[in-house]
């Protein structure tokens, strides 16, 4: 069911953000994975947030200008010889209907009523991320149109990105995308705990991404909200390891970075452990100190507190407990101005996390960091990377260790989405122990 009231709530939040613009927006493009075969279909997010139409083929006009039809969606019409090999299609009567649209019409004609549109408009605002194609088109049109009326006046003075308004409005959920997000981060959890009670070594990397995506699609998500990370000893240093090809070793840390999508909703979630369930010095040496970095970032993380405050307590944190290990020399201080610390821990905190893994939303305003409030959702996860080609001591290298929970902001301070999978030395030892 779509909740047509939800997506009626953002357009009006939208139009009164416009003043006299128009928003003509295009879905996402199929894309060919090889002859004849697409990758799964996934709409743009901007897209979905404002229309909840999920079908490939579709794009919208979101016009204020328009009284009798401020909501125009465009859709694939209804084909049977088509549709016997890509699924049924709504009418446009249904399509108006189960959407909210106040008209709904053939694709075919986008083109020509985005001109009309464009028209009566101020600015044009479109999707313009990553479909290359719709970009130039809009570019054209608006050229086109400004030539049109060059002697009468009006016309559209610009197009901008839909982004400018729609990114900040994602940047805080509403209750059914809280709903959503906890759901992902539940069926994501879930896998992470079988894939802790099923790791052994002597397996392969790709049959522990087995267990968590098989999970992710039988617990009812669309499947991995990213391409799901499994590194196995030197590998898990690697910070966008996808190969997931090798096989475990005894004695190797298993590092898991992977989550589901829910009804378009990511979650995120990173877990190392131990492949053969008991950490050695080396490792809980190292993992104690992320550990305690990734706890008190969350602590810290509630309404009011800037989004950079709680990666410099990230990074005071991880560079003092590495100075204590032995990892890196000097003091504190020297090692924050001088970056030395970017040999092992060479990423930011965390991101936004909504429709989009790394979601939509600015981190600076002018300058100064977003001021967390409730209704934000990001990733916590701090890690240290040793790899093996390191001048680190020796019993480090090869030691990959990242903890990321998803982190709701409330009133009074923050929800752990991601709570549910264990990350304290014991408790990841209980867990795998074999009994
Ligand atoms: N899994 C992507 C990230 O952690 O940013
Ligand atoms: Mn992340
Ligand atoms: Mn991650």
């Amino acid at each position: 069911m779509v909740h047509t009231n939800i997506y009626k709530t953002r357009r009006e939040k939208l139009i009164k953000a416009l003043g006299r613009g128009v928003v003509i927006l295009k879905g996402a493009p199929e894309q060919i994975r090889t002859n004849d075969t697409e990758y799964p279909y996934r709409q743009d997010s901007d897209f979905f947030y404002l229309t909840g139409y999920s079908d490939p083929g579709a794009a919208c006009i979101i016009n204020p200008n328009d009284s009798d039809h401020p909501f125009t969606l465009f859709v694939l019409p209804q084909d049977p010889k088509k549709e016997v090999w890509t699924g049924w299609r709504l009418s446009f009567d249904e399509t108006v209907k189960v959407y909210g649209a106040d008209q709904a019409l053939d694709i075919a004609s986008f083109e020509t009523e985005s001109l009309a549109a464009m028209k009566s408009a101020a600015k044009v605002y479109s999707n313009l991320n990553h479909d290359r194609d719709h970009q130039h088109k809009m570019l054209d049109l608006v050229g086109q149109v400004r030539k049109e009326v060059q002697r009468s006046g009006g016309g559209p003075e610009g197009l901008e990105s839909i982004g400018s308004i729609v990114h900040g409005m994602r940047l805080v959920k509403d209750e059914r995308e809280i709903e959503l997000m906890q759901k992902a981060a539940d069926i994501s959890a879930e896998a992470h705990i079988k894939a802790m009670k099923a790791c052994q070594p002597g397996m392969t990397e790709f049959q522990i991404q087995a267990v968590l995506e098989s999970h992710f699609v039988y617990a009812g998500g669309s499947g991995p909200a990213y391409t799901s990370i499994v590194g196995a000893g030197d590998n898990a240093t690697v910070l966008h390891y996808v190969k997931n090809r090798d096989t475990i070793a005894d004695g190797d840390l298993l590092l898991v970075d992977a989550a589901a999508e829910f009804e378009m909703y990511a979650s995120d979630i990173t877990r190392t452990f131990p492949a053969n369930g008991n950490f050695s010095d080396a490792q809980k040496a190292i993992y104690g100190v992320v550990l305690k970095a990734q706890k008190a970032v969350v602590e810290a993380s509630k309404p009011g507190v800037s989004f950079q405050e709680l990666h410099d307590l990230d990074l005071r944190l991880l560079v003092e407990g590495m100075l204590e290990i032995g990892l890196l020399t000097g003091t504190a201080d020297e090692v924050i101005k001088n970056e030395t610390y970017t040999d092992y821990f060479m990423h930011k905190t965390g991101h936004w996390l909504g429709l989009d893994v790394h979601d939509m939303g600015k981190y600076m305003v002018d300058g100064d960091s977003i001021i967390l409030e409730p209704g934000m959702v990001f990733t916590v996860e701090p890690g240290i990377y040793v790899n093996s080609k390191s001048k680190a001591p020796e019993k480090y290298r090869g030691i990959g260790i990242r903890i990321e929970d998803d982190i709701l902001i409330t009133a009074t301070g923050n929800k752990n989405m991601t709570a549910a999978v264990p990350k304290e030395i014991m408790e990841i030892e209980a867990l795998m122990a074999r009994v």
